[in-house]
């Protein structure tokens, strides 16, 4: 059985007090094995939070990387550069990173690779725009995102991977997903990345939901089996709230519905 994960991806908030107060805090308050539970911190605090989540139950996520290893990319930090650190894995392909600084699927491809061979674990994000979903065309966008992303990868690369679908419409917006459409979508995913390998490689992928989660919607949405956890944004900032959507998780380990 697939353990579920929660992330907090904190995107460019907070400063080096308050990220440290909320590491410390979640650090305190998550005290179960039963899911897994992982902060992004935005890249400058990497040092600092790492070393309060080094030896802890807490992954530590980076939120963005470059491919290469060194050269002249003038403001990159790349994922040698993050091997100093106890990092653990890196978000790759955010909607914000496609959108607002232009990164390609090719782009999205090249991250992967370059985690994978330094054993950083990839969390691939996917999502189609509010007007693809209108079309009626967000499962055939989402699919050729993922067959784009797994491209070139080996089947015992692909089992590695953790891909996170968030709908751009409900990112930051209090729209959430309903919780069977994201089961529709996650479940295509999963069919997707079983035609590119194999049903073993495809069982062990991990598939979150991110989009406004709360502590009040996300239990409906992590009660599905092929929903492995959630990738949480906004609810992510506060220890408590956080604390609470991990606990909708670990209900979820246990109560799990096809
Ligand atoms: P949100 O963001 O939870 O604030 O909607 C999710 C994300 O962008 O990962």
């Amino acid at each position: 059985m697939r353990k579920k994960i929660v992330i907090g991806n904190w995107k460019m908030n907070l400063n080096l007090n308050s990220a440290k107060e909320l590491t410390s805090r979640i650090i305190e308050l998550h005290k179960t094995n039963t899911v897994d539970v992982g902060i992004c911190p935005p890249s400058i605090y990497i040092q600092a939070i790492s070393s309060l989540t080094k030896g802890t139950k807490i992954l530590f996520g980076a939120q963005n990387m470059f491919y290469e290893n060194e050269g002249a990319f003038t403001g990159e930090i790349s994922p040698q550069m993050l091997k100093d650190f106890p990092v653990d894995m890196i978000l790759i392909g955010h909607s914000e990173r496609r959108e607002v600084f232009k990164e390609t699927d090719e782009y999205v491809n090249k991250k992967i690779k370059a985690a994978l061979s330094l054993d950083l674990l990839p969390v691939v994000c996917v999502g189609e725009s509010l007007k693809i979903r209108e079309e009626g065309k967000a499962e055939e966008w989402v699919k050729s995102q993922v067959i784009k992303a797994l491209d070139g990868l080996e089947n015992s690369q692909v089992e590695k991977l953790i891909v996170a679908y968030e709908p751009i419409w409900a990112i930051g917006t209090g729209k959430v997903c309903e919780a069977e459409d994201a089961n529709k979508i996650i479940s295509m995913i999963r069919e997707t990345i079983k035609a590119k390998t194999n049903d073993s490689a495809s069982k062990k992928v991990r598939i979150l939901y991110g989009g406004s989660i709360k502590s009040s919607n996300f239990f409906d949405i992590v009660k599905y089996e092929n929903i492995d956890g959630g990738l949480v944004g906004g609810a992510s900032l506060k220890a408590d709230e956080f604390l609470k959507i991990v606990e909708a998780a670990e209900k979820a380990q246990s109560v799990t519905l096809k």
